[in-house]
């Protein structure tokens, strides 16, 4: 089963109550996703490989720690996933990004996949799929699927607000996919809006609606 890890560090709680915010505009909605996201970035990081070196200090030299460097890869779900990419690119300078582009149906509710492009190494990457919603599940089981289909073995999931539905389709359909959340919401209503939630992600971001 995926671990699921709600990130509840107060200076994310606090940015996403003014993401959630009806009144905050489109400037300062993208400002908060952006620095969110390289808050959440800290916890997504945590376990990254470490290798012990020697290093000489001004007084002595001394056993630390330096990554192994192993590659990332960032794969946003268009369009809204891109509002995430910034804020982790100030982490992990020297990821990759990929990017899905898919779009839900408004009828239906089943994603579309209308584009494709990623690093050709990703099957030697952690992939970090990025969305700020985790609503029915659809779009993010979609694009996991894709990218296990083009080999993909390291897969994490990270959503700013999700919806136990979206959770549950995760877990049953990629147990070995962490998720990691700045919320989890109560429920989805009828057009599959997640409740309370913050609306719809792409619109605020970009300001399309
Ligand atoms: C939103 C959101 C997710 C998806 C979540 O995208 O950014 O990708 O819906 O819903 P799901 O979990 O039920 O699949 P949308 O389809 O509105 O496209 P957009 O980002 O281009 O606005
Ligand atoms: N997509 C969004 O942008 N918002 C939701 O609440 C659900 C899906």
């Amino acid at each position: 089963m995926s671990n699921l890890y709600i990130l509840d560090h107060p200076l994310i709680q606090h940015k996403i109550t003014y993401i959630r915010d009806v009144n905050t505009g489109t400037k300062q909605f993208r400002e908060l996703v952006n620095e969110v996201s390289m808050l959440m970035g800290f916890e997504i990081t945590r376990n990254l490989p470490v290798k012990t070196t020697e290093v000489k200090t001004p007084v002595t030299t001394c056993e630390s720690q330096v990554l192994t460097g192993k590659k990332i890869g960032i794969i946003p779900i268009l369009r809204a996933g891109l509002g995430m990419v910034d804020g982790l690119l100030e982490l992990l300078p020297a990821a990759k990004v990929g990017h899905i582009g898919l779009y839900r149906d408004p009828e239906t509710l089943q994603p579309v996949e209308y584009y494709i492009k990623l690093p050709t190494d990703i099957q030697e990457r952690i992939l970090i799929v990025v969305d700020p919603m985790l609503a029915t599940g659809g779009s993010a089981n979609d694009a996991i699927d894709s990218l296990k289909k083009r080999g993909a073995k390291s897969i994490k999931l990270m959503c700013l607000v999700a919806a136990p539905e979206g959770v549950k389709l995760i877990q049953e359909n990629h147990p070995d996919v962490d998720i990691y959340l700045g919320a989890l919401d109560e429920s989805l209503d009828e057009d599959g809006y997640i409740v309370p939630g913050l609306g719809d992600a792409g619109d605020r971001l970009f300001g399309t609606k």
